[in-house]
């Protein structure tokens, strides 16, 4: 009986190949073709996030915005979620940002593209300037393709709900941790104020 059936589909199979050789022969040929881009497309898509999740950990994102990892104990099941240490300079005090896709408290309503041109522009996704210690500068230098892929990982990310502190402008106290970077030496002193700071002019 199962011989009867194996020998039966061995047939049936031998006919669908032998009428997909047909069809390949007879022109026009597209539609076996058809599943093929959309498996690449998938493919490539992984790719991208793999090298963008690749260039986020060498350009050390984490560090500032995965909590946890500047006192040596990265919390990876909330990565990129953003940290509530906060960094104070002549800019006032900046709070590295939740990069995950959350709709409310992360880059859930922004585009690849609306990250992209941040992170080159030196903005926030609200349009106010982008406050160091976010060193958009160096970032910005990724070709687009780079930067579409850093994009495509941070959307890639699982969601995590977390509001990272409202920036403080200079001069107003902040709340919660913070690290004050101490007025450098004679030597160390900026000899023009950083870009986008009156420092060196006046007092915060
Ligand atoms: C040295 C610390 C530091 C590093 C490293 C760093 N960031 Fe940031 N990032 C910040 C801080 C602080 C802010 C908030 C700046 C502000 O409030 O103006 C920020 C803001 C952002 C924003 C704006 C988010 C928003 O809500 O508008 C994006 C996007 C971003 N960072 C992406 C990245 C990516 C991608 C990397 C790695 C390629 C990275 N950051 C590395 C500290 C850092």
């Amino acid at each position: 009986m199962s011989r009867i059936r194996v020998t039966a589909s061995v047939i049936a199979a031998v006919a669908i190949v032998s009428a997909a050789v047909a069809f390949s022969q007879s022109p026009p040929a597209a539609k076996p073709a058809a599943a093929k881009p959309a498996a690449t497309s998938a493919e490539a898509a992984a790719k991208k996030i793999a090298h963008g999740k690749h260039l986020s950990v060498v350009s050390v994102c984490g560090d500032c915005h995965t909590p946890g990892t500047l006192f040596g104990a990265p919390d990876f099941s909330r990565e990129l979620s953003g940290s509530e240490l906060g960094w104070q300079g002549p800019w006032g005090t900046s709070y590295a940002r939740n990069l995950t896709p959350d709709m409310e408290t992360g880059l859930g309503k922004y585009k690849e593209e609306d990250i992209v041109n941040a992170i080159k522009g030196g903005h926030r996704l609200d349009g106010s300037p982008m406050q160091p210690p976010m060193p958009w500068q160096n970032y910005a230098t990724f070709s687009d393709a780079d930067l579409h892929a850093i994009a495509a990982y941070l959307k890639s990310l699982p969601a995590v709900k977390h509001a990272v502190p409202d920036r403080v402008a200079p001069g107003t106290a902040a709340t919660g941790s913070f690290l004050t970077f101490p007025a450098p030496s004679a030597w160390d002193a900026p000899r023009t104020p950083p870009p986008g700071s009156d420092a060196g002019a006046k007092k915060p």
